[in-house]
Parts: structure tokens; sequence; C-alpha cells
């Protein structure tokens, strides 16, 4: 049994299976067909719905921030004691804003809506809702800013949106009237969404209990042990945000189970400075790390923050964790290489409370397959504070700007001092069976003068190393070349930033 809150109403759900997902659940609700199934992997955004945790346990037990997410790959049972709202749900916001009815009502429109139908935004419509649903969530971030959105912003809330007929020409100058009308027609978009339900925060137990397999939703780290531990026979899989686990549920049917969240462990979602090094959580989201090292956060990276902005989509980035890119194993993640080049280190936990740290280097030990033992969990990653996060850089190869995994990422660190690479750390997602670190590389340059010299030699030592496959993403050459072409820019910007004009050096 689990509850949950559809656009207002408070709905008890009895007989579900976990494999279920929110938008199969939220579909066979009747009159809420409007949430759309385009793709049933993240991709399309057609199934975006906006939630929030009415008792998250990083707050206590009160309510979360509103955030959009993809409900095709978003499991019904993460969705307990959560408040969903749905584009037939987004109407009733318009009117109670408007302070006619602080009900929900079906008709009328959300100033988000009315601007798609005036600036003619929707053509076959199929897509819409889930643009629509994206904007809201928007706006809803930007709340009291909401009025000195730019052009840039709105292009960011739909980048997780796919339009097939429209033109996104006249979704931007609907997003932009919106963002002005909402403004001006209600100073705060969260309270007009959170009139929708008052619910006060609730404490519910952490099992999710289903008719097949069983969802553990522990709050802390002490349950997550504890329901490890019991769960030991029936070997248990984790899940965080389900932005990879879930793909093997909607795109190869599998029957997943049991499952234990630990998306919603406390002590793993958050990232600090601590004890002298970086500390991200096992289960922090891309949203939280891309407030940590934005240019405003606790830890400016410009690397990072910059790769995050083009990590998925902001309905990727709500829910999906750094602790799931890592365990995922997939030689194409971002994470990996970049952590890598910052000599990062993992804090792995089990059952008995046992602490394991391990280099980030040494986890991925096969195509798809890690270091973890039978029930251990990413509790943590870190990185000494000390290194200057200047010096980072990452650089992803994609076909498409946002929204798109990499076809070859390289992740660089390279300090360069009195002509010479103080520091040179080089490592690579796309181009083997796992990750790849190359100390190979790195020996060629550290220590070296700055020169062609130093650099071909690199650029040799890289391309014997690499061992990429030709796949839908990209062929065996192209990637064996835009790793050379990457590692080679990097060592330019490096050095041409450090020293300028320096002789003899070419990229
Ligand atoms: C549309 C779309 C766009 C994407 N874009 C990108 C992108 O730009 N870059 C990129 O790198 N990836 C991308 N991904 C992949 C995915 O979003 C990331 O890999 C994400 O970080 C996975 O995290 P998660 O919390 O969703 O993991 P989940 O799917 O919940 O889990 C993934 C795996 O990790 C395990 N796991 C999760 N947490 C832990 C833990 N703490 N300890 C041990 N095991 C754990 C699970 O058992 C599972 O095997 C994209 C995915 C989609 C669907
Ligand atoms: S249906 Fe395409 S993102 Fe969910
Ligand atoms: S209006 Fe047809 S896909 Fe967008």
């Amino acid at each position: 049994m689990m509850r949950l809150w559809i656009n207002g109403r408070e709905r008890h759900v009895v007989d579900f299976d976990p494999n279920d997902s929110l938008l199969e659940h939220i579909r066979a609700q009747p009159g809420l067909t409007g949430t759309k199934e385009g793709c049933a992997s993240g991709d399309c955004g057609a199934c975006t719905v906006i939630v929030r945790d009415l008792a998250d346990p990083v707050l206590g037990g009160g309510a979360g921030p509103f955030v959009s997410l993809n409900s095709c790959i978003t499991p019904l049972a993460a969705m307990a004691d959560h408040q969903v709202l749905t584009v037939e749900g987004a109407a009733g916001i318009g009117r109670s804003a408007a302070g006619a009815n602080r009900k929900l009502a079906l008709d009328s429109l959300h100033p988000v809506q009315a601007a798609m139908v005036a600036h003619h935004g929707a053509q076959c419509g199929f897509c819409t809702p889930g643009f629509v649903m994206s904007l809201i969530g928007h706006q809803l971030a930007a709340d009291a800013q909401l009025k000195d959105a730019t052009r840039d912003d709105f292009v960011r809330a739909i980048s997780g949106n796919l339009c097939r007929c429209t033109g996104y020409r006249s979704i931007l100058s609907a997003a932009a009237a919106a963002a002005q009308a909402t403004a001006s027609a209600y100073r705060r978009p969260r309270d007009a969404v959170a009139a929708l339900n008052d619910t006060p925060p609730i404490n519910r137990p952490a099992a999710v209990v289903g008719s097949a397999v069983q969802f553990h939703r522990p709050r802390d780290e002490a349950a997550l042990r504890q329901t490890v531990a019991g769960a030991a026979g029936d070997t248990p899989t984790f899940i965080a945000g389900a932005t990879d686990l879930w793909l093997e549920v909607t795109q190869q049917c599998r029957e997943l189970g049991p499952l234990i969240d630990v998306g919603r462990v406390a002590e793993l979602r958050g990232a600090q400075c601590v004890d002298g090094r970086i500390r991200l959580g096992g289960a922090a989201t891309h949203a939280t790390l891309e407030a940590f090292f934005d240019v405003a956060g606790e830890r400016p990276c410009p690397a990072i923050a910059a790769l995050l902005r083009r990590f998925g989509s902001p309905q990727i980035r709500h829910r999906a964790t750094i602790g799931g890119n890592i365990a995922n194993a997939s030689p194409v993640a971002d994470w990996p290489p970049v952590l890598m080049a910052l000599d990062a280190e993992l804090e792995l936990a089990n059952a008995q409370g046992e602490l394991r740290r391990l280099p980030m280097r040494s986890f991925h030990v096969g195509y798809k397959k890690t270091a973890l033992r039978p029930g251990e969990y990413i509790r943590a990653v870190s990185f000494d504070a000390a290194i200057p996060l200047d010096a980072l850089q990452a650089l992803k190869i994609t076909k498409r700007w946002e929204d798109d995994i990499a076809s070859v990422l390289g992740a660089f660190r390279i300090e360069v001092a009195d002509g010479v690479f103080k520091v040179a750390r080089v490592a690579f997602g796309g181009v083997a069976a796992t990750p790849l670190a190359l100390p190979q590389v790195e020996a060629e340059l550290e220590g070296h003068l700055v020169g062609s010299a130093a650099v071909d030699a690199a650029a040799a030592r890289l391309r014997e190393a690499l061992e990429p496959i030709t796949d839908v993403r990209a062929s065996r050459e192209y990637r064996l070349d835009m790793a050379e072409r990457t590692l080679r820019k990097a060592i330019h910007r490096a050095a041409s930033g450090a020293e300028q004009g320096l002789e003899g050096f070419t990229a």
C-alpha cells in the first residue's frame, strides 16, 4: 500500500507492482491521460510532471522543493508521500492563482497553457503537455526571479523536451510571454502550486509493499543498513534516480526486485567541503551538484558546472544521482573520467557499517563491472579540496549539445609552471570498455618541458592505449580522432592560459 496526491487529491494505491512507473499509474486514472508516453526512456519529455516530496528526510520530514521529472522512468513506489502535478492540475493553478478559486478547477488555463495557445505553440499537441510542465517547472524554480528570465533560461528549461512539428520559436515566444504573465499575476509561483495541497508533513514507514516484490525506501543510513542486512538472501538491487535502471523495465521488459531505494537516505544526499576534502554524497542528485559547483555555489568549478548544464535535461538532473552514474559502470558516463582526473576516492559501505575506500581509478574492472561487493553501496565520493578546480577541463563530444550521451569525454587536470607540466591527469570515457585513466599519457607530460615534443609523445601514447568501438554514436576512427583532439586542445588551453606566447608549442 502507498499514498500519494495527484493534483491535490489523495490517492491510496493498494494493489500495485513495484515495476509500475508513475506514468502508467497517472494514465490509468480517469481524466488524467494528458500526460503522454513518447519514448518511455526519458528522452522526449512528453511524460513530464512536477512532484515534491511531502516528507523529505533531508528536511526532517518537511515538504521538499517542486521538481520536474520524466514520469515514464520514475517508479511509482518512489513517489509514495509525494504530491504530483499533471498538465490537468496545472489548469487548476491558473484559476487558483488568480484568486477565483483555490480548489482544483479544470476549466481555466495556467499562464503557460494560455500562452502556448496564443503563440501557436502546438500542432499535433503530443509533446505539448510535456513542454507546459517543463515551463511550469522552470517558473517554480525561478520563483521571484522569473520576471528576469532570459531566452537562454527558457531554452535550458525545455532542453529535455522534443517537438517534431511546431518549431521551437513559437514555444519560446510562449515561454517568454507566460513568464511575464505569471510574474505579474502572482508574485510567487510556488505559492500557487502549494495551494493545491495543504497536507501537513507526514511520516511513513520505510517499506512500500507491493503485490509482487518489495520496494524499500529507507530514510536514513541506519535504516538502509538494516534493510540491506534483512534482504541479504534476496540479492536486492539498489535504485536511486532510476534514470539508468528503469530503462531495463521500459526497454528490455525486465522485472526488477526486490529494490532498495537509496535516493531518500539523508546522509547520502549532500555535497560539502569537510576535513579538507570535497565530499559528494552517493545519492546527491545532479541538481544538487549543479548548485554546489555553480559560480554562485559553495565550490565553484567552471568545468563541472558547464558539464552539468549538459547532463541530460532538468528532468533527468532532478532525479539522477552521482552514485548511480558511477555504479552503473557505463563506459560513456560523464562522472568517472572527471573524478579520475581529480584523483577522487570512493567511500563504500555495507550492512555492518564497515567502510572501504577505493581510488576511483580502480573501481571499474570490466565492461559494466565494478569492484562493489554484494550488498555494498557507494556512500560518497571525495577529492582533495586543495586541488585548483580552475585547472580542470571536461570536453564532452556529443551529437546534440544538451540531453545527449557522450561519444567521447576527455577529462584533464593540467597545471603548468615555469614552462613545465607540473601536474598532468588524463582520463577518458567512450574509448574503451570502461572509463579509462591514462598514466602512460600523464607520464609523457608530467615533469616535461611544455612543447610539441611532449604533446606529440602524449598523443602517441594515447592512440596506443585506446580501444574504442564503432557503434550507433560514433565510429572507432572518429572516437580516436576526437580523443587526440581533445587532449591537444586541453594541453594547449592549459599551456596558453598559464604562459601566454609560449615559444615552440603547437596545439
Ligand atoms: C534521457 C537521459 C539522459 C541522460 N544523460 C546523461 C548524460 O548526459 N551523462 C551521463 O553520464 N549519463 C546520462 N544519463 C544516464 C543516467 O541519467 C546517469 O547515469 C545517472 O547518473 C544514473 O543515476 P541514477 O540515480 O538514476 O541511477 P539508477 O538508475 O537508480 O541506478 C543505476 C545503477 O547504479 C546502482 N546504484 C545506484 N545508486 C547506487 C549507490 N549509491 N550505490 C551502489 N549502487 C548504486 C543501481 O543498482 C543501478 O545498477 C542519461 C539518462 C537518460 C535517461
Ligand atoms: S515518454 Fe519520452 S521522456 Fe518519458
Ligand atoms: S506539436 Fe507535434 S510533436 Fe510537438
